[in-house]
C-alpha cells in the first residue's frame, strides 16, 4: 500500500474501554509502555472524565492500531504524552496527521500545550517543532514515583 492509500485508510477516534489490552502492547511496543508509569485503564478512565483525550489512529482495513496520542488537561494546562506510530508504520507520515487532530483539540479548549521529549530523540523533537512547539530551555523532570512513603 502506497501512503496515499494508507492514509485513505486511517481512522483517528476517540478511545474506548475495549481498547485497553491492545493499547498496552501498542505501547510496549513504541516504548512508552514502562509499567513504572502507572498506566492502568482507571488512569486512562480518569483522565478522560476531567476533559482529556486518548485518540487511536487505526487502519479501517484491518482494524490495526498505529498510533495514539493521549493528551490529560488539569484545567491549566494540556500535557501532550504516549505520542507514537506504531514502528512498521513510521516514517511514513501519520504522526503528522494524528498531531495536526490532536492540535485541533487543544485548539477546541484553548489552553496551551506541553510535553517532554527525551533529548536523543530527534524524530520526535522535529515533528513537534514543525507544528509550532519550542523548546523551553534547560529543564530537568522530576518525579515521585512511590508515594507510599510521604
Ligand atoms: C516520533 C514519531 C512519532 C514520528 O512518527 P513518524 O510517523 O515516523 O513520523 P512522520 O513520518 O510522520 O514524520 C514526521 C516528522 O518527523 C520528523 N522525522 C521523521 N523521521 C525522521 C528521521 N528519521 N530523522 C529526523 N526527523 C524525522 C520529520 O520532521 C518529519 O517531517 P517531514 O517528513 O516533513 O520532514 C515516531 O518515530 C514514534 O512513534 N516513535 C516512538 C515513540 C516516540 O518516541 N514518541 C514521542 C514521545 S515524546
Amino acid at each position: 500500500m502506497d501512503n496515499t492509500d494508507l492514509h485513505n485508510d486511517l481512522i483517528i477516534r476517540d478511545y474506548k474501554e475495549d481498547d485497553y489490552d491492545e493499547i498496552v502492547k501498542f505501547w510496549y511496543l513504541t516504548d512508552m509502555g514502562n509499567p513504572e508509569r502507572g498506566d492502568s485503564k482507571d488512569t486512562i478512565k480518569r483522565t478522560l472524565e476531567l476533559g482529556g483525550k486518548l485518540l487511536v489512529m487505526e487502519t479501517k482495513s484491518s482494524r490495526q492500531v498505529c498510533g495514539t496520542s493521549w493528551m490529560t488537561y488539569d484545567g491549566r494546562r494540556i500535557l501532550l504524552h504516549h505520542f507514537g506510530i506504531l514502528p512498521e508504520y513510521q516514517g511514513k507520515g501519520l504522526s503528522k496527521i494524528l498531531l495536526k487532530e490532536s492540535l485541533q483539540f487543544v485548539k477546541s479548549i484553548g489552553a496551551q500545550v506541553k510535553l517532554e521529549v527525551h533529548s536523543t530523540n530527534l524524530k520526535a523533537a522535529n515533528l513537534y517543532k514543525k507544528f509550532g512547539f519550542v523548546h523551553l530551555g534547560e529543564y530537568n523532570v522530576y518525579i515521585i514515583r512511590d508515594v507510599s512513603n510521604l
